[in-house]
Order: C-alpha cells, then structure tokens, then sequence
C-alpha cells in the first residue's frame, strides 16, 4: 500500500520538469528555473515545455504572433463572463469558462497531435482574457481588447489595468508565469493527467486541473498569505501572529511543500521579486511583513517559503486582486497543465490504481422490512 499522499509513488514519465526536494532545486527541460527566470520569457517557456527545446527567433515569433492573435475571446465568452462575474467567484469562473471554450475552438472534435497543440497554445492565450475581462465587467468597467504588440505578460497587465504596464511589472509578471509554468506531478496536474489518461478532450482535462488548484492546500495559497499580510498589519506584529496560528494547530500559508525539504528555488526568486517590486511600488511594508512572518515560521516551526508567498506580495503590488491571485497561477501553469495532457496522450495508459478496502467483511444482505 502507498503512502496517504502518495509521495512515493512515481506515476509517469516525464519529459517535461524534474524537482530535487533535497536539494531544492527545479528544471524544465533540463534548464534550471533560476537560469530560466532570469533570461527567458513566458513565451519561451511555453515553446519549451511544448517542444522540449529552445525556439529560434523565428519560432518564437511565431509561438508569440499565434498567442497574440488568439487572445480575445468569442463574443459568446464576454457575454457569458457578463453573467459569471455577477454570480461565481474568479476560480469558478474559469472553470466554467474554460470549459465552455471548448464549444467555440476552431479545432472542435479534431483530437489529431496538431489539432491539440493549437488548443494547447489558445487556452494559454485566452485564459489571460478571461480573468481580466471578468474582472473588468464585475467592477463595472468596459472589457479591454488585447493589444497583439505586447507581450503575454505585459498584455494581462493591460486588459487589467486598462493602461500601459510599466516595463519593470510587466517583467516581473513575466517572470513570475515563468516560475509558476510546471511542477512536475502536482495535484493540479495529476488530474489534468488522469482525464488525459481516459482519452477525454484537452478542455476536459484542464477543467478538472483548475478545479483541484482552487483549494488552498494547493494554488489558493497564495491568497491566503495576502490575506495574513494584511492581517499582520506591520512587521512587529509577525511573531504573535505566527506563534498564535501554531498554538491553534492552524497552517501558515505559503510554507511547507510536499517535495522540497528545502528552499523552494522559486520563492527564492520571487523574495527579490518581491523586495524590488514593493520598493516600486512605494510599499516597502508588505515585504518587511513577509519578511518577519517568514522569519519566526523557520524559526519556530523549522518551515521554509514556497512559491505562493512571496508571489502574494508581488501580485498585489501589481495591481492584482487577491481573489485573481490564484487564477493567475492558473493562467501560468495552463503552459504545463497542457503539456503534461499532450505527453500522457502521446503515451498512453488509463491511470487507475487500486484501493485498499477496509470496510465490513462480507455481509448478508438484509430484506427493507427487517432493517433497523
Ligand atoms: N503551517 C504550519 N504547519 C505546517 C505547515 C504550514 N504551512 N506545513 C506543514 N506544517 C506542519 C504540519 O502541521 C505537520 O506538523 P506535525 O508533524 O506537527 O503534525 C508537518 O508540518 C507536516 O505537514 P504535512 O501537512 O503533513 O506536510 P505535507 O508535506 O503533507 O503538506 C503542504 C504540504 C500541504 C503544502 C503543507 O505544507 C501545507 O498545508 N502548507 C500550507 C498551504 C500552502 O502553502 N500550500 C501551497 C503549497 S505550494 C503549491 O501547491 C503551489
């Protein structure tokens, strides 16, 4: 029998991230995500995972062009996020509008390798859509059509904010969908797997991935450390914070992992992401803040950092509404979710494991009127 959580278990090949939580440290494609979050882009990162390899100029153009052109949304979409803002929160939205996506992708029922790359690359670009023109009906501004000379990065800053993005944040957010692009055999990406594995369409497969990343002992993390930022006030308070969450047997948000025993090699990055961000953004505080919750949760629980809570403090000095944080997530990791559905469809077998009964040995059946 495995163990609960399954951490022993490896449950596929894969050619696409490796993680050593020992050492702290992670790759796409073999390349280090430090060396990547320094010089790629988001762009590059999708060709990547999607080609095993490194585009050349012109491939890149043209992975860029084809995001671009397939940023906006089909009428039918606006008009139904119209509806979803009024109704759902941000993560139900997506889910329920990645799934409708399926209805209106040129590709319809077409399962051929081609067909699924072109699906692949118009959820990355139109997941960005979604969120910002979600957000801008439900706070009653008009949508913001996507401007095909930006950058993915630059242009979600764009459809947000309605303004052109400040060439430092839209890196920073650039590097940011970078570091949240894959992570081997997470939960999210697991049950994008395990749709894959029956044959389902891609849309199937990424639906069910969004609805996993919603809870918050996995995307929803990061939320949940704006959120005690913001509890915690000023740095001095931090430690009665943590200390009182630790006594209570609650979780701190954005600390532990299930494979690093280490730094997570992204929060480590996102840490200076985050200093010179806040310092932009004339919010100094917000880092100090994490600073010292970071520091007394080492201190008295021994736990390190993970992505989601530095990511937290430069998604909101971004302009970022912490209930799009981990739709952002989201719309970072649709380049691995869908990777990941491609390499489980290229090499195929329905995921299935066995369970362990432990209920009652065998029974007599009982007839209704004998029962109780
Ligand atoms: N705050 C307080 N205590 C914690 C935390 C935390 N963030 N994380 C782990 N612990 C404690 C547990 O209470 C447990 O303590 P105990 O042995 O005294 O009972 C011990 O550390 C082991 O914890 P597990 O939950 O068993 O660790 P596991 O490896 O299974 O879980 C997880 C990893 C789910 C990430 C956990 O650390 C957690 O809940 N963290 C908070 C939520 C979070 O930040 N999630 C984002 C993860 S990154 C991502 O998904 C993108």
């Amino acid at each position: 029998m495995a163990d609960k959580g399954l951490r022993e278990v490896i449950a596929a090949d894969t050619h696409l991230s490796d993680i050593d939580g020992e050492k702290g440290t992670l790759s796409y494609v073999g390349y280090d995500i430090e060396d990547l979050a320094a010089h790629s882009t988001f762009e590059e990162v999708v060709y990547l995972l999607h080609h095993l390899r490194l585009p050349t100029a012109s491939e890149l153009d043209g992975l860029a062009s084809f995001l671009a052109e397939e940023r906006d949304l089909h009428p039918f979409q606006v008009q139904l996020m119209g509806t979803l803002a009024e109704q759902t929160s941000p993560m139900s939205m997506l889910r329920t509008s990645v799934s409708a996506a399926s209805a209106f992708d040129p590709d319809g029922w077409d399962e051929s390798s081609d067909a699924q790359a072109r699906k692949a690359l118009r959820l990355i670009a139109k997941t960005a859509s979604m969120l910002t023109t979600y957000h801008r009906l439900r706070t009653g501004m008009d949508k913001v059509t996507p401007n095909p000379a930006l950058p993915h990065a630059a242009d979600f800053l764009w459809m947000l904010h309605g303004t052109e993005p400040d060439p430092e944040d839209a890196r920073a957010l650039d590097t940011m969908f970078v570091l949240y692009a894959d992570h081997t055999m997470n939960a999210s990406t697991f049950t994008a797997r395990i749709v894959a594995s029956t044959l389902a369409d891609m849309f199937s497969a990424i639906t069910a991935a969004i609805g996993t990343l919603k809870g918050p002992l996995h995307g929803g993390a990061n939320e949940e450390a704006m959120k005690s930022f913001e509890e915690v006030g000023k740095p001095e308070n931090a430690e009665a914070y943590v200390r009182d969450r630790l006594e209570r047997h609650e979780k701190i948000f954005g600390f532990g992992h299930a494979v690093y025993k280490t730094y997570d090699p992204r929060a480590k990055v996102l840490k200076r992401l985050s200093e010179a961000a806040c310092e932009r953004a004339g919010k100094p505080q917000l880092h100090a803040i994490a600073e010292a919750i970071e520091q007394t949760t080492f201190e008295q629980k021994g736990l390190y950092a993970n992505v989601d809570f530095y990511a937290a403090a430069v998604f909101h000095v971004l302009g970022i509404p912490t209930d799009l944080m981990t739709p952002v997530f989201a719309a970072a990791r649709m380049a691995g979710w869908t990777a990941h559905v491609r390499e489980q469809y290229a090499d195929n077998k329905v995921i299935r494991p066995g369970s362990r009964y432990v209920g009652p040995p065998s029974q007599a059946w009982i007839p209704l009127e004998e029962r109780g």
